[in-house]
């Protein structure tokens, strides 16, 4: 359990036995404010209200009824019944000696292990994967190393888009070059050019254009000979996907891909039923269903076509299939996307139809988890100085180039610089962008995500390296300490509560996926770590040696805060750099 739960609890109980209604929450929340406790309880001046008391004298009784001896050193009241929880030292330093101690870093699984399903990176094989796809992929993947950490079955689903008419073209396109190549992977050794000659091909040569045409129907009606080539080219497609993964470090795997093709025969039995159950309607020979729940200012109801005139299949029809899917074959009790705003009219569609059919139950969370722009230095989406779309994997090549440059500046000396550029320069853009409130837009700028200060990956990389050279330093080996942790001075006791406050911070990234509340945190943990560095010694020789291993086991859980919170990030430390 941590702090937050733990006061709750307590101070519920206390609010109990003075009479406070069950359904009065406690408010537990950290102090926001230095000198006003370390955590405070703002539960009782709503239930004063309730209950048509004075708000002050309500607190006072909760705080007479209050059992935290040997938890709180102090307990006041504030305002107009604010209760600052003053936490005993002693405590403290008990609490943080467990948490250095367990493996676990003392972080608890959920009260309640759910399954959940994330759809994320899902990019289209047509194309190779561009910077778009950034943010779903690096967002996704560390909500799901989260969600894993406290205790949840966590369902990775890569809806890539591997289904739709410009499959014919491009697999036309692949068997004339597999005349002249040995392999799909040597045809299709740059995707993006390949799909511009395809495209070229199909606007030039008319009976290139009909033969596309013919291979979308044979695919859709599963001819052998053309479902090869489309495997291949797929094959190739999620080849160049997974480089990127790993260049990335990031968990999906090929087992995690349930492209779109994958709903192919649940489209028209979900559509049939659509209709039968008269949610949808002829428009213009499309079948439309038209939402009056999402209807418009004038009270105009939102369409959406989930068949067109000539009897396809659309990019909503196979949301609602795997909506479908993921509720009742894979048990979801949470579904979260993690899918560019701009597609946030299309989720709340395909959301608001599917609860209304049936297919997903009232007891399943529907979560789209936007997320804004990528910009370049102009304030416009990023673009290569040519204005065309910056592919993934030269741009993280870019950034361990950049970052190796860095380092060899700092350190010329260093030893396995290689790694350590890569591990900072892919960390580096990742923390870039998962440091920003998920929401916004944000601007692409090499030279502040390779800072090493501020709120960058650098400088949480380097505070982890500085850490671990301190055990250098020292000779000591941290698992073997066994002094407790005591804390005595100011900056002892704010680092101590921060690093208790892991397990929190977790939780509710794990609930609102906004991973740059991680970050901020991580952030702090570092910050205030300088600040117990620069005012408490701990290699002086005027130290005791019981208050240097005490210290000691604190840098020791920093360290680990930091490597664990910035894996949960997916992003990798160095034992030097
Ligand atoms: N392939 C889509 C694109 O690149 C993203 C798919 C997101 N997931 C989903 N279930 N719609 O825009």
């Amino acid at each position: 359990m941590n702090i937050r739960e733990f006061l709750s609890e307590k101070v519920q109980a206390a609010m109990s036995a003075a009479g406070v209604p069950p359904d009065c929450g406690a408010m537990v929340a950290p102090a926001k404010k230095a000198g006003f406790g370390d955590y405070q309880a703002n539960g009782a001046m709503g239930a004063a209200k309730k209950m048509g008391m004075n708000p002050r004298e309500l607190a006072s009784k909760i705080v007479e009824q209050l059992q935290l001896d040997g938890i709180a050193e102090k307990i006041d009241i504030a305002g107009p019944g604010f209760i600052n929880i003053h936490l005993a030292p002693t405590w403290l330093g008990e609490q943080t000696g467990n948490a250095e101690r367990d493996p676990a870093l003392a972080i608890r699984p959920a009260a309640k292990a759910q399954t959940i399903v994330v759809d994320y990176s899902s990019p289209n094989l047509a194309k190779e994967m561009h910077v778009g796809h950034l943010r779903s992929t690096i967002i996704g993947d560390a909500l799901v190393r989260i969600l894993e950490r406290l205790g949840h079955t966590v369902i990775r689903q890569n809806h890539v888009g591997d289904w739709g008419t410009q499959f014919g073209m491009l697999i036309a396109e692949l068997e004339e070059k597999l005349a002249e190549h040995e392999s799909a992977g040597m045809a299709l050794a740059d995707l993006e050019v390949f799909y511009q000659q395809a495209k070229a091909h199909f606007d030039a040569d008319e009976a290139f254009a009909d033969k596309a045409r013919e291979y979308v129907v044979k695919l859709q009606s599963g001819d052998t000979e053309v479902l090869k080539l489309w495997e291949q080219f797929k094959q190739v497609s999620l080849e160049h996907s997974a480089e990127i993964y790993q260049k990335l470090n990031v968990t999906l795997s090929e087992a995690d891909v349930r492209g779109e093709s994958f709903y192919n025969d649940d489209l028209a039995p979900i559509v049939k039923e659509l209709k039968e159950q008269g949610r949808c309607s002829e428009d213009q020979g499309a079948q439309v269903a038209f939402l009056q729940e999402l209807a418009d200012k004038e009270g105009k109801p939102s369409p959406v076509i989930v068949q067109k005139k000539g009897g396809g299949f659309l990019y909503a029809t196979t949301d609602l299939a795997a909506l479908r899917y993921r509720a009742n074959t894979l048990n979801a009790d949470r579904i979260l996307y993690f899918i560019d705003a701009r597609q946030s009219l299309h989720m709340q569609q395909v959301f608001t139809l599917a609860r209304l059919a049936g297919f997903v139950g009232d007891s399943v969370s529907l979560e789209h988890h936007a997320f804004g722009t990528m910009m370049g230095a102009d304030g416009k989406p990023f673009k290569t100085r040519s204005g065309g779309t910056v592919k993934l994997s030269a741009l993280l090549d870019e950034a361990v180039e950049r970052a190796r440059a860095v380092i060899t500046e700092k350190n010329p000396e260093l030893e396995g610089a290689e790694e350590v550029a890569r591990k900072v320069g892919i960390g580096s853009v990742k923390y870039a962008d998962l440091s920003k409130t998920r929401t916004n837009d944000y601007v692409f700028n090499w030279d502040t995500m390779l800072s090493f200060e501020g709120n960058t990956a650098p400088y949480l990389q380097y505070a982890y390296t500085r850490v671990q050279s301190l055990f250098r330093k020292a000779g000591v080996d941290p698992e073997s300490i066994s002094a407790p942790v005591v804390i005595g001075e100011e900056q002892e006791k704010a680092l101590a509560i921060k690093l208790l406050q892991f397990g929190e911070v977790l939780s509710q990234v794990a609930e609102d996926a906004l991973p740059h509340v991680l970050c901020t945190y991580l952030y702090d943990v570092a910050s205030l770590y300088m600040r117990f560095y620069e005012a408490c010694p701990i290699l002086k020789s005027d130290v005791s040696p019981e208050l240097r291993d005490s210290r000691l086991r604190l840098c020791h859980l920093v360290a680990r805060t930091l490597a664990t919170g910035l894996d949960m990030l997916g992003i990798e430390v160095s034992e030097q750099m």
